[in-house]
């Protein structure tokens, strides 16, 4: 097998981790006294862990040169994908029951979920035209497309934010890391403009 193969594999693994954490503190009743919101905080975690790992692959691979990591920025994307939708599917389930009416009344009521609901339908939209096939249908639109991932990540930002009832430490670490990662790509858009101008 080749290294870029095992290196999936490997990754794979690692980022399924912990979903199978998760999963086996559910079957053997380890999740304390609130079950359900320890299944949503956990994931959404998890979601938001993973859109900042799949967009510092571009700065480590244009700066550190870690070119191997390349590869593996539409899978680290897709995770991100998968614990957003468990998130939410967790929270539709073990918190409203299904209940989507009652979704749809925490959607206008709480302006925390009013965020998070757009960040998912960009993840979806992204994770759907992820492929390659899509990359060339899109052509160029691609690209624009995807800088979305900025406003999904801006959105979960707030969505954490405005959850906020105590501590504002996890809100600071993660409004630190998107402003970096957000200042970065603006940099290297002005350096690739001064480079062209030249
Ligand atoms: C329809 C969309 C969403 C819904 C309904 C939703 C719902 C929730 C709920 C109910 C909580 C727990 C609040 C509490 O009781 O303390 C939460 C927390 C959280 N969510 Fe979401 N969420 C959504 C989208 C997202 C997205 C897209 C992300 C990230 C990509 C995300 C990341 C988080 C994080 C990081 C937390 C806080 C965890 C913590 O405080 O430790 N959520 N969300």
């Amino acid at each position: 097998m080749k290294a870029v193969t095992w290196r999936r594999l490997f990754i794979f693994m690692v980022a399924l981790a912990p979903f199978g954490w998760i999963f086996y503190r559910t079957i053997s009743q380890q999740l304390g006294a609130d079950p359900a919101k320890t299944i949503v905080l956990f994931t959404g975690e998890w979601a938001i862990y993973f859109l900042f790992a799949s967009l510092a692959v571009t700065p480590l691979v244009r700066s550190a040169k870690w070119r191997w990591l390349m590869p593996h920025r539409r899978m680290l994307g897709l995770f991100a994908l998968f614990y957003a939708l468990c998130h939410v599917a967790s929270y539709l389930v073990f918190i409203l029951g299904l209940d989507f009416s009652r979704f749809f009344a925490e959607l206008v009521k709480r302006p925390y979920i009013t965020a998070g609901a757009p960040a998912v339908l960009i993840l979806i939209a992204l994770g759907a035209t992820s492929t390659k096939a899509m990359m060339r249908r899109l052509g160029k639109r691609w690209q624009s497309l995807h800088r979305l991932v900025y406003v999904a990540l801006g959105l979960a930002w707030v969505h954490v934010l405005w959850q906020v009832r105590s501590s504002y430490f996890e809100a600071v670490i993660y409004g630190i890391l998107a402003a970096l990662l957000l200042g970065y790509r603006l940099y290297w858009r002005q350096k690739m403009a001064r480079k062209k101008a030249l």
